[in-house]
């Protein structure tokens, strides 16, 4: 089977955790291009990405690099976003807008659709009334694939068959998995039932929001939010020996430490949502289509993951 990565494009447009300046949309544009020319072929955004008044605008970025991409081009990357099923976004018309609007940012490139997050522990009919609502519009002729996002594999299996009734099936889901992801064993139950039945499992925040990408023999000074920092600073002391265990692997190699932890994912036959802002994130991250971890080398970094006692923060609505 072909490694696929995608590009995850959170960051483009958040000023609170990410610290999204738009003076630099020139180096995501470059980021974009540069992606498309190295076989990336999936860009993962959602219609709440953008802070205040920036909503939408990982969304409008990509429509706007969209417009002079080459038909080639365009034609081989799906984009996928997600629509974020907010307690007034209810009933079987709730998404319309919403869909509209995302469309219409996209520059009517809209691959999949997908459910931000799964509305079980607060209005357990909403998300399949919602989901009715994307095959009505798949049935009016709209040409996109669903997908589902931040959910357990209870939920999934009902949702599965609730879109057999409707003759659909999913394309994709997305879950939380990374070497510190938190409910690592559900994870890997969402994973089997979407091997069971065909469906693309991404991995998101495949590099726990760029820790597993710190040095743990160097300083970082970067410029990050104040969250950012405070998590960064949070986790250094704790994830020391999962970071010096993929930097030996990287350095036997001469990879980077961020191409480790994302090879642990395709080891694993994930596609991982990459975050990424900059064209050398992006040469770095091709190489991952280089190279494969060795049985070995994905046993160690197991063992390691496994002593590691802190674990990324959950996603409080995923669902059981
Ligand atoms: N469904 C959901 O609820 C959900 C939740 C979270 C994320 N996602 C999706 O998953 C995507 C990825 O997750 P994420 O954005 O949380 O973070 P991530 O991929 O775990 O980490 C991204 C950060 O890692 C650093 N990085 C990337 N490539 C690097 C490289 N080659 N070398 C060194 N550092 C590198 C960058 O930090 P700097 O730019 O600061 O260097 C980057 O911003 C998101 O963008 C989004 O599309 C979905």
């Amino acid at each position: 089977m072909k490694k696929r990565i995608g590009i995850g494009t959170w960051s483009w447009g958040n000023k609170l955790f990410w610290n999204y300046k738009s003076s630099n949309d020139n180096d995501l544009r470059e980021t974009f291009n540069e992606a498309l020319k190295r076989g990336f072929d999936l860009i993962d955004t959602a219609d709440s990405y953008g802070t205040g008044s920036l909503q939408g605008r990982s969304e409008s970025l990509i429509g706007k690099f969209l417009l002079v991409t080459p038909s080639a081009l365009k034609r081989r990357i799906q984009v996928a976003t997600k629509l974020a099923p907010y307690p007034w976004r209810f009933g079987n018309k709730g998404f319309n807008k919403p869909f509209f609007k995302s469309l219409e940012r996209l520059n009517n490139k809209l691959d999949i659709v997908q459910l931000h997050w799964s509305t079980a522990q607060y209005n357990p009919l909403q998300e399949f009334d919602l989901l009715n609502n994307l095959c009505d519009l798949k049935d009016q002729g709209f040409n996109f694939q669903i997908g589902l996002s931040n959910i357990g594999p209870i939920r999934l299996k009902k949702l599965i068959h609730h879109l057999s009734i409707r003759d659909q099936r999913l394309k994709s889901v997305q879950v939380q998995f990374s070497l510190l992801a938190p409910e690592l064993q559900k994870q890997y139950q969402v994973k089997e039932i979407c091997e069971e039945n065909n469906i693309d499992f991404y991995a998101y925040s495949p590099l726990s929001f760029g820790i597993l990408c710190i040095d743990p023999d160097k300083e970082e000074n970067k410029e990050n939010s104040f969250i950012r920092d405070a998590l960064f600073n949070n986790y250094k002391k704790q994830t020391y020996e999962l970071r010096n265990c993929l930097k030996r692997i990287a350095n036997q190699r001469s990879v980077s430490q961020a191409q480790v932890a994302i090879n642990w994912c395709c080891h694993q036959k994930a596609i991982p949502l990459v975050g990424m802002r900059k064209k050398s994130q992006v040469i770095d991250i091709s190489n991952v289509f280089n190279w494969n971890l060795n049985k070995n080398e994905f046993n160690l970094l197991q063992d390691v993951s496994k002593t590691c006692l802190k674990k990324m923060p959950k996603n409080p609505f995923s669902s059981g």
